[in-house]
Formats: structure tokens, C-alpha cells, sequence
């Protein structure tokens, strides 16, 4: 998988929206699912023809105030050709429905944001994948760190072949990215 990357320091906002703009630009229509929509700060800041903003918080946004996961079965992935899932942490269980699932239209964009921190715990998805189930909790802060490549090494399997991202250390290391759904 190649992987495209731009260190900055700039803020995670600007970050964020400039790289949504960017993906974006080339689409006719822009009809976007949001996943962890919050208070819907990105995509109020772009045009759009459709949005549809899920949050788990109620009073934050414009939302279907609901558990992501619950869910995700259940939405119809083919109206959409935008993805957003700028949630905290590494979403691999996502990111394998995303990837897996027929009703995803060829050349919809995926945006994720990809986080890892040694305290931040792996999910069951990754330590299944890499077969460390069984000694992850020996050193669990050595596997969490390395999360982010974990993460890369998922969506390549997954057959994600290009990830474009801007990568922040401040000190905690974040992906802010995309992928085109091939
Ligand atoms: C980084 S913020 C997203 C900000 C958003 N992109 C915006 O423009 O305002 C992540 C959001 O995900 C929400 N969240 C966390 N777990 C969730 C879940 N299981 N289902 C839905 N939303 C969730 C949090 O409450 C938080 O508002």
C-alpha cells in the first residue's frame, strides 16, 4: 500500500477540513455519512448536497444521537459517496464493515482519523489479525504504541491501496487521512 504523508503542526481543524476539501474536490456530488459527527465542526465548514451526522452525545450537533455501532448494520452505505469517521482511537471494526460490505459505492472516500497512545488499547479486531491475543496483555503498552501501523498494515490487507494523510506528533501521534474505496 502506498502512503502519502505530510507532517504539520498546524492545527487539527484546519488540518482536517483542508484534507476534506482536497479529496473532495473532484466529486459532482458530495453526500456524506459522518460517523462520529460531534458538534458536525468539519462538514459545516464544506459544501455539501447531503449530510448525515451519527453521535453518541446528545445537545452536540445536527445528529442521529445514537452508538455508532449500533447502528451501522443497519444504514444504507450506497447513499452516500463520503465517509467520516473521525473518531478517537483506531477504528478497525469499522474500517473492516467499510471494507467488506457490498453496498459501498466504487470511489466513495473514506476519512479516518487514526490515533495511538500506549495506553490506548488495541480492539479485538487487530489482535486477531496480527495473532497476539495471547501475549498482548504481557505488554500491552508496546503493541498500543505501534498501533497506527498496525492500523495501515489492517487496511492493506483489507486491499486499501494508497492512504493520504497528515501526520501530527503533539506528543500523541495522529493520522488525519483518506482512502477511495476501489
Ligand atoms: C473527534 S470527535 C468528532 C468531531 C466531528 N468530526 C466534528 O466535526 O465536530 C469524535 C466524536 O465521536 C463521538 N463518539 C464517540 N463514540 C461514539 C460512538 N460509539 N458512536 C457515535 N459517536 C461517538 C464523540 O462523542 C465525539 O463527539
Amino acid at each position: 500500500m502506498s502512503r502519502q504523508s505530510t507532517k504539520t503542526d498546524n492545527k487539527s481543524i484546519a488540518n482536517k477540513i483542508f484534507i476534506r476539501k482536497e479529496a473532495i474536490k473532484n466529486l459532482n456530488e458530495v453526500k456524506v455519512l459522518d460517523l462520529f459527527a460531534g458538534r458536525n465542526v468539519l462538514w459545516n465548514n464544506i459544501k455539501t448536497d447531503k449530510y448525515f451526522g451519527i453521535e453518541i452525545e446528545k445537545n452536540k450537533g445536527k445528529n442521529l444521537n445514537v452508538d455508532v455501532r449500533k447502528v451501522f448494520d443497519n444504514l444504507d452505505l450506497s447513499a452516500f459517496n463520503v465517509i467520516d469517521c473521525d473518531s478517537y482511537g483506531l477504528p478497525f471494526d469499522l474500517m473492516k464493515k467499510i471494507l467488506t460490505r457490498q453496498d459501498v459505492n466504487k470511489g466513495t472516500i473514506v476519512f479516518y482519523t487514526a490515533i495511538s497512545y500506549q495506553f490506548t488499547g488495541l480492539q479485538k479486531e487487530i489482535k486477531d489479525y496480527i495473532g497476539f491475543k495471547n501475549f498482548y496483555h504481557k505488554a500491552p503498552t508496546l503493541f498500543n504504541e505501534k498501533g497506527i501501523e498496525f492500523f495501515y498494515e489492517y487496511l492493506a490487507n483489507l486491499g486499501v491501496k494508497e492512504v493520504i494523510y497528515y501526520s501530527v506528533h503533539d506528543p500523541i501521534d495522529k493520522h488525519y487521512g483518506y482512502f477511495v474505496i476501489n
